[in-house]
């Protein structure tokens, strides 16, 4: 299902309140978070949310799709400190409820293997909320990584450190690769929280729109989702056919 609002803000709002909604509806979720420029406005959001109602996280257990290789959580461009910066230091979580890879691990294939392990030993992931990278990314699975992948080591695209320099002061800071929750594992997830914003996105937005399911186009794998919604505001949604656009155009005054 495609969803379009007017703004990033209206998409952030929205975004928020269904994983708000997810943690009252079973206080016990598994959630699949992700990190980029895209989230930080949902986490602002979802922050809000939380604390008005004063929620209870004492349950939740995270995941996070993805880490950088070599940089240790204490790094400010890890993914790691990302997500303490942007949600966890916000919020009443323990360390001990969140997880992501460990991009300083020793042995990255262990890593990689007791990761999709303990996604599964938690229960699997009630939601997973997903970005996407101009290349069609979701985590780190690049383009032509297969469907069924599970959490592993990735060289990232050139495209991807591109992409992801403004975080840097340079390219070559960038790491050159990533450990990610692999397609499988995402598409494992009950339920999907695709968003996309931005005109930037557009162009990527319209393939996923316009391919059936391929690996070429790793994002394109949630059509084939039972249960994902793809959140985009009309920037983003722009290059859509008119006649999607107005289908899934919402009016954020009915919600
Ligand atoms: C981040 C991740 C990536 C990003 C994607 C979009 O954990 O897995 O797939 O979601 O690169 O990033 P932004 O939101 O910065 O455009």
């Amino acid at each position: 299902m495609y969803l379009i609002f007017d703004s990033v803000e209206q998409v952030s709002r929205f975004t928020a309140q269904r994983i708000f909604n997810k943690i009252v509806e079973k206080p016990t979720s598994v959630l699949g978070l992700a990190t980029g420029g895209t989230m930080e406005p949902v986490y602002q959001e979802l922050i809000a949310l939380l604390k008005a109602n004063n929620s209870n996280l004492s349950q939740l257990i995270t995941f996070n799709l993805d880490e950088y290789v070599g940089l240790p959580p204490s790094h400010e461009q890890s993914y790691n400190y990302y997500m303490h910066h942007h949600l966890f230091d916000h919020i009443a979580i323990d360390d001990a409820q969140v997880h992501l890879p460990n991009g300083v691990a020793a042995d990255l294939n262990t890593e990689s293997k007791n990761y999709s392990q303990a996604i599964l030993e938690a229960g699997g992931l009630d939601l997973q909320l997903l970005g996407v990278g101009g290349n069609g990314h979701i985590g780190f699975n690049e383009p032509n990584t297969a469907f069924n992948a599970p959490t592993h080591v990735v060289e990232l695209s050139v495209q991807t450190r591109i992409d992801n320099a403004r975080f840097f002061t340079q390219l070559d800071e960038v790491p050159t690769h990533a450990i990610t929750m692999g397609m499988h594992d995402i598409l494992q997830a009950k339920e999907i929280l695709f968003v996309a914003t931005g005109a930037h996105k557009a162009e990527i937005v319209q393939a996923i729109y316009a391919n059936e399911p391929t690996e070429r186009i790793p994002a394109s794998a949630i059509k084939n989702h039972p249960n994902a919604i793809i959140v985009l505001d009309s920037a983003a949604a722009s290059l859509l056919p008119e006649t999607a656009q107005q289908h899934a155009r919402v009016n954020a005054q009915m919600l």
